[in-house]
């Protein structure tokens, strides 16, 4: 009896762990990352972080770590079988076995769509009502969330007092819990999914209601003693799709076909803001990240898509699946100019005029990311300036297009004052370099770094693992991306994974996201394979940019020492691919390594 990997990636991939855990849970969101208190063993402070894009939860108190399919296994304490089952049916997916469980008939389907609008409507009357609904209203009010806006989008209010919603719209305990209004608590009681929130229907492309997020009152917040999460969506069932619907895609239709335009955020109240300020084309993603199958969807209504939330914050890795998606859908991705650290709402609320401006002069992704960068850096000297272009470059080789890599190179060789000729030998060598090495990735959820780095990422995930015997070996100046050597910086000398976690959650550089998918997947390869491989690749590096400095006669020390360092490192290379000591030439060329870098 077994499942294929596709039933199983399938099943991940409909699977929204932070739905799932916050069902047992309640999750907070930090930065890219949701937390909570550990389910497997007693804490007072929350270090269990759970990453929505990778599909991974780690510990960092116990080092529990996995998938939603072991989170699953260890709470239920069920096998990876059932456990692939009850996924399953949570998601509505058929998997070979399970198939006869999963025949819902047209008129059962019918039935769940009725019960979900009798809700809408219901949680509709409970805001109108003049006494149940007046915290909602004001505090919606206080938002600056107007009443026609409140009808064009159905808001409405789910009142505190816990199961009165089921006995509203007349559903029976079964269906209640499978269109995901309501769960059956420890003793098998059927209770309300959602109480004290103001709720924002979500329906698919033809206006029908299949699920609802909803949002905690500040003052109930902060009232309650359990730490509730800011926004709760109906779990994963087999009408909502967490990975494919869009907020608001029903309600903007028409206009993003008029216009050939989406814009898209990331809540509810930003869709909402937008349409107040006049952008009536706006869509949400929920909870999730952007990812294939939104693309599939929008690129049927328009080309033009405007990301309207901090698209830099995702850095690099999001850069090349943006370009991507613009690849493999045809399409056009700009990037709105919100000020920064805002989002849609709050300028909704504060300068709605200026929302739609911002629409207009977004700006194509890449050229975004090379202003802001200009803008953040200063370029005072020389060396300054080079160091920026040696970022943008790598912002540049990113971008699959030559056309597109020479249109920007201008923009760079003026922010620099570096002459064309020279950018443009730099970014088209450089390109060949990336491209070579980069595979096609088989699923979404693999981390993205480009494939150039992969070794560097490996030689990462061995130090961060296992910090007290690769401290001496893997020196932090070996990585050449800020973001690795930063982490590396933190992981020498801790003698612990839990020594490296405590300081990377002191740290304030946002490396948790990377700290955690590494010690969430363990490395399997064989630590020498790795480190040889990662500073070879480096040695080749160095090797190409001296040898481009000689050939400019560019020199720095003499000639014949320089001929002589090319010489050993060469040889040092040369015996590592022939597999011959392996561990002495690699310790060697570390050596090397560090010296040229060091004398740069
Ligand atoms: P944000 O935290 O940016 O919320 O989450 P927001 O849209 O600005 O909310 P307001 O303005 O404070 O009301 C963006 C989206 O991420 C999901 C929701 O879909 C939210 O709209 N989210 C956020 C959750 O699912 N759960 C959370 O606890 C937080
Ligand atoms: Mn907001």
């Amino acid at each position: 009896m077994a499942y294929s990997d596709d039933d199983k990636e399938r099943v991940l991939n409909a699977t929204d762990i932070v739905a799932l855990i916050g069902e047992q849970v309640p999750l907070r969101r930090v930065g890219r990352r949701f937390v909570g208190l550990c389910p497997f063993h007693s804490e007072g402070t929350p270090s269990l972080s759970v990453n929505l894009e990778q599909g991974l939860y780690y510990c960092f108190g116990c080092h529990a770590s996995g998938d939603a399919l072991s989170f699953v296994m260890n709470t239920l304490k069920i096998d990876f079988q059932e456990a692939l089952e009850h996924l399953a049916r949570r998601s509505g997916i058929e998997i070979s076995q399970s198939q006869r469980d999963i025949s819902i008939s047209k008129s059962r389907r019918e039935l769940h769509l009725t019960l979900l609008a009798r809700s809408r409507d219901w949680f509709r009357a409970n805001l109108e009502d003049p006494t149940t609904g007046r915290i909602a209203r004001e505090y919606l009010k206080s938002r600056k969330i107007s009443p026609d806006a409140i009808k064009h989008f159905g808001v409405g209010w789910a009142p505190e007092e816990p199961d009165l919603l089921r006995r509203a719209i007349g559903a029976d305990e079964d269906d209640f819990v499978e269109v995901g209004l309501g769960y059956r608590d420890d003793r098998s009681t059927v209770r309300d999914h959602f109480r004290g929130r103001v709720m924002f229907p979500i329906s698919d492309a033809t206006g029908r209601v299949v699920a609802f997020g909803g949002r905690i009152l500040p003052e109930l917040a902060s009232k309650s003693s359990y730490d509730l999460p800011k926004y709760k969506n109906s779990p994963e069932t087999y009408l909502y799709h967490k990975r494919r619907v869009l907020y608001g895609l029903d309600l903007a239709r028409a206009k993003i076909v008029q216009l050939d335009e989406v814009v898209v955020c990331e809540g509810y109240t930003d869709v909402i803001g937008l349409w107040q300020s006049g952008v009536e084309n706006a869509v949400a993603t929920c909870g999730t990240a952007l990812s294939d199958e939104h693309f599939e969807r929008l690129k049927n209504f328009s080309r033009r898509i405007v990301l309207s939330f901090d698209a830099d914050g995702a850095g690099q890795s999001a850069a090349e699946r943006l370009y991507k998606f613009e690849q493999n859908f045809n399409l056009q991705i700009y990037v709105a100019k919100i000020p920064f650290g805002k989002d849609p709402a709050e300028v909704a609320k504060d300068n709605p005029e200026l929302l739609p401006k911002m629409v207009t002069e977004a700006e194509p992704y890449l050229r975004f990311r090379l202003m802001r960068l200009f803008e953040n850096s200063e370029m005072d000297t020389s060396e300054k300036r080079a160091k920026v272009a040696e970022t943008a470059l790598n912002m540049l080789i990113e971008h699959p297009s030559p056309l597109v890599r020479s249109e920007y190179l201008g923009l760079v060789a003026d922010a620099t004052k570096i002459s064309f000729s020279e950018l443009k030998n730099q970014v088209e060598r450089r390109s060949k370099v990336h491209r070579r090495g980069s595979q096609p990735s088989s699923t979404s959820r693999v981390y993205n770094v480009s494939e150039g780095d992969r070794a560097a990422l490996e030689a990462l995930r061995h130090l961060v693992n296992d910090p007290l015997e690769l401290s001496e070996i893997i020196s932090p100046r070996l990585f050449r991306v800020s973001e690795l050597s930063s982490l590396a910086e933190l992981a020498c000398g801790c003698t612990s994974v839990t020594e490296v976690a405590s300081k990377v959650q002191a740290s304030p550089d946002g490396l948790s996201d990377l700290f955690f998918r590494l010690v969430s997947d363990p490395p399997t390869s064989e630590v020498l394979d790795v480190v040889s491989t990662f500073v070879s690749r480096e040695a080749l590096y160095e090797l190409e940019v001296i040898t481009q400095r000689l050939r400019r006669g560019e020199g720095s020390g003499d000639l014949l020492s320089l001929s002589n360092q090319i010489a050993v490192a060469r040889r040092l290379v040369e015996s590592i691919g022939r597999g011959e000591n392996i561990a002495d030439n690699t310790g060697e060329l570390i050596t090397w390594l560090l010296e040229v870098r060091d004398g740069k």
